[in-house]
């Protein structure tokens, strides 16, 4: 018989693991991992190299006339492993981590058209089903009939702890202090957006993994998404 094919939402707060446990679902299940909050990044870094957002001030006028213009896609790296994103054909998988983007990404992710593009976008992905998505709003807008959703979360000072253990070897300059502000501001853009805010889908289930090994994480979902009905 054939295997029925599922779709999985993540969402949750920043820095909490998300993709993580997506790329970790998607090897052990064998369902494509779409990176939503990469998308977000694209167009935030078409619209630095373009000029859209120039010293901190956002041109809409512009932004708006550019969207069409802007294609994003998805490619699986066989030998490195990882699904890489493309901007109009160029890979940007790096470039959209750098932290130029990172300062700007929550200014464009409120912006309504842009979130209707990457949304229809989103669903367009989602409607071959296989596929496991992490973000913000894929329980509540992009897939409120997703098969299953976890909703991920860990304290703020864990959270911050974790991050800046991974980036203070190539960031001397980097302390912990700096990184939990960084976090807090993120939470509350995210939380505080007017347009598909951060929150938890009334079926999600709720993982903190404050006190939660990665492995021992990765053992919960794995049956979670196994006995789901
Ligand atoms: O997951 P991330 O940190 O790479 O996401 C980058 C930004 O995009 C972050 O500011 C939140 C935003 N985002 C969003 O608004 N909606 C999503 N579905 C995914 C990300």
């Amino acid at each position: 018989m054939k295997k029925k094919l599922i779709n999985i939402a993540i969402d949750g707060h920043s820095s909490c693991g998300k993709s993580s446990i997506a790329k970790c679902i998607s090897k052990e299940f064998n369902m494509t991992y779409i990176d939503s909050g990469a998308m977000y990044r694209a167009i935030t870094l078409y619209c630095i190299e373009n000029e859209i957002i120039f010293e901190n001030a956002i041109d809409y006028t512009l932004l708006l006339q550019s969207l069409k213009k802007i294609d994003i896609s998805f490619n699986y790296n066989i030998a490195l492993s990882i699904t890489e994103t493309f901007l109009n054909g160029k890979n940007v998988e790096h470039l959209i981590r750098d932290s130029r983007v990172s300062d700007q990404v929550s200014s464009i992710s409120k912006i309504r058209e842009v979130r209707d593009k990457l949304i229809d976008f989103q669903q367009k992905i989602c409607s071959k089903k296989n596929v496991v998505m992490d973000g913000r709003d894929i329980g509540t807008k992009v897939m409120p009939d997703a098969d299953v959703k976890f909703f991920i979360t860990a304290d703020v000072s864990v959270r911050a702890q974790r991050r800046f253990d991974e980036l203070k070897t190539n960031n001397k300059d980097l302390t912990y202090a700096k990184v939990l502000a960084n976090l807090n501001k993120r939470d509350s853009d995210d939380v505080g957006r007017k347009i598909n805010p951060l929150l938890k889908a009334v079926d999600a289930i709720v993982i903190d993994n404050t006190f939660l090994s990665f492995v021992n994480q990765n053992e919960l979902v794995f049956n979670l998404i196994k006995n789901h009905n």
